[in-house]
């Protein structure tokens, strides 16, 4: 399957959908009981036109990036768009520059398309030495492009202010129920400034299938109600989303919302109407007590 892409005017582009590697097991470090349908389930999205694997230093404490290396070997590395993170703990220049090879060299890759920043840098490090040192791996080739995670509107800025290259994308969660990002401003500032919003926790674990919104617009549509949720993402302007999944029937499902459009009515009775919406992440609240100190 060919995955449309959203594209900025800087010609920068990402896949409606790609694959992300989380996996809840993970907040207990590194777990290797499902490596092997792990492996399983990136090759077959390879096979079916999968492209964007998003992966973190963080994740299983470099686990997962190993697990994509292992799984991406016999690929052709250039038609595949890697994306991975560096910890808002490493982020003055040496510890970046470490973290960056280590990733690496856990991929086995020597570049990352989208290098992002796991989180606004620790307090004590400077931005301004985060950006320098992402400047300097681009000026190499080693990154191709830069981008965040989970930043307000202002420190998306302030990081940009001290950049010469455009921060592709802001990752951050999103879903027909956790709007933080519509409430604080965050899709109308990547709209309007041209920047791709990446919804993580797109199905918010798989639990949203059983609202009966959902469940009655997929009716309408004769999708499932898992495809309506990643289709009211993937219809909005500048959003793209990313899903973690082990299973090969769950890809084939979610690739299934793709190519279709939820009509303009039917996305605003979701946005208005999906129950009990929460107004800040579960998981990743964004800063905005930080946001406002000078
Ligand atoms: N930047 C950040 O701070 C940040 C934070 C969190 C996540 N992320 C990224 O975003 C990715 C996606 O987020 P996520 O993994 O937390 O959440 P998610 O994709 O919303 O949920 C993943 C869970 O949903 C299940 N699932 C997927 N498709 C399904 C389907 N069709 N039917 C039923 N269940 C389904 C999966 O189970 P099965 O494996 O059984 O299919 C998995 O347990 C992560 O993997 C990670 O790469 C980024």
């Amino acid at each position: 399957m060919n995955i449309p892409t959203k594209k900025l005017k800087s010609g920068f582009e990402l896949p409606v959908y790609g694959m992300g590697l989380w996996r809840y097991s993970y907040l207990q470090g590194i777990d290797e009981t499902e490596d092997d349908q792990e492996i399983a389930a990136i090759q077959d999205a390879i096979n079916k036109g999968i492209t964007h694997f998003d992966t973190a230093e963080k994740y299983g404490q470099g686990h997962s990036e190993e697990i994509l290396g292992k799984a991406i070997k016999g690929y052709d590395r250039s038609k595949l768009l890697i994306a991975t993170k560096v910890a808002g703990e490493n982020q003055n220049y040496d510890d970046l520059n470490r973290s960056f090879e280590a990733s690496l060299k856990r991929i086995g890759t020597d570049y990352i398309d989208l290098y992002l920043l796991h989180s606004y840098p620790r307090p004590g490090i400077p931005i301004q030495d985060t950006m320098k040192a992402l400047d300097n791996l681009v000026d190499q080739g080693a990154i191709k492009n830069i981008g965040a995670c989970n930043l307000t509107p202002n420190r998306f800025k302030e990081a940009q202010k001290y950049t010469k290259n455009k921060l592709v994308c802001n990752q951050v969660h999103y879903n027909v129920q956790y709007r933080e990002i519509e409430d604080k401003g965050v899709l109308d500032f990547c709209q309007k400034e041209d920047i791709l919003l990446v919804a993580w926790r797109p199905v918010q674990y798989g639990k949203i299938k059983e609202a009966k919104l959902l469940t009655e617009l997929a009716e309408k549509y004769n999708k499932t109600p898992m495809q309506v949720a990643f289709n009211w993402l993937i219809s909005q302007r500048n959003v793209v989303t990313i899903s973690k999944t082990n299973s090969i029937a769950h890809i084939d499902e979610n690739l299934g919302s793709i190519g279709w459009s939820l009509s303009d009515e039917d996305i605003e009775k979701i946005r208005k109407e999906f129950p009990d919406q929460k107004l800040a992440s579960d998981a990743v609240p964004l800063d905005y007590e930080a946001d406002c100190k000078p």
